[in-house]
């Protein structure tokens, strides 16, 4: 972790208290100065960021900026190792995860995109990407799973995502289709599972799930055949949570009952 990591990780972990200058330069082991300039740093790069003498700093209510230090700052310490790769764009983050599992990438590695320039669903379908969404691919390996039959592996999914979205914001989406999670009749969450096989001994050896959900999305501004079947778990900028704390409830979800 750089410096403005390291800062950033400290005033996500503390969402709800002011941490000042020499206790974060204790912890990061650099200078108040540094400190300061990773500060400034965060700020230009959107972190609405409160100072007050005599107590230091704390993020405000309203920073909803995907990052992997976020994610990680609402993990589990147990899980605190979870590989998390965080891109402000994309072609598509399962095609990345893809990569990376080809390339012996371990169990829960997570890839997140802020947008997706070819973002895919199913049946070769594309799946619209906006700003606003939360576009997630874990990798999840064979020997990690309980059962790893398609029917099993894609309601496991399926029921974590659920799970996360109802303990955090008291929504219980329901599935449709295949894997399609909807609340009140509209899509709200697309997901796409796909695998790897090693051809001659037919052995599984990857599995990639990919997850996109409209968050706090603005749906009016989706292509006119999605708008109508599509719906955001919140309205935009009306979350009552943020991103990286719904991220990181399905990774947990996904990763510590696996
Ligand atoms: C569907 O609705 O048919 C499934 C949509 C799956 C979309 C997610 S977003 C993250 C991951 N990356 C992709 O390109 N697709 C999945």
């Amino acid at each position: 972790m750089n410096t403005s990591q390291k800062v950033l990780f400290i005033l996500e972990s503390n969402k709800d208290t002011y941490t000042s200058g020499e206790e974060m330069a204790r912890q990061c082991g650099i200078s108040r100065n540094a400190v300061w300039k990773a500060i400034k740093d965060l700020r230009e790069r959107g972190y609405s960021i409160d100072a007050v003498s005599n107590k230091g700093y704390k993020l405000t209510g309203n920073t909803d900026i995907i990052s992997a230090e976020g994610i990680m700052a609402e993990l589990p310490e147990a899980l605190r190792d979870a590989e998390i790769l965080v891109y402000d764009s994309l072609e598509s983050t399962s095609d990345k995860a893809k990569e990376l599992a080809v390339k012996g990438a371990v169990h829960g590695t997570s890839v997140v995109a802020v947008t997706q320039t070819g973002g895919r669903g199913r049946k070769d379908h594309s799946f619209f990407s906006p700003e606003g969404g939360i576009y997630l691919s874990i990798i999840l390996k064979p020997e990690m799973l309980s059962e790893t039959d398609s029917k099993a592996v894609t309601a496991f999914v399926g029921g974590a995502v659920i799970d996360a979205i109802n303990e955090l914001t008291g929504i219980k989406p329901y599935i449709d289709g295949i894997n399609d999670l909807y609340v009140d009749g509209k899509k709200i969450c697309g997901i796409l599972l796909e695998s790897g096989n090693e051809f001659d001994s037919n052995t599984l050896q990857w599995i990639v799930a990919g997850i996109g959900i409209n968050f706090d999305s603005d749906i009016s501004r989706f292509p006119e055949d999605v708008k109508e079947r599509a719906a955001g778990l919140f309205g935009p900028g009306k979350a009552a949570i943020t991103k990286n704390t719904l991220i990181a409830g399905i990774i947990r979800n996904i990763i510590s009952s696996t």
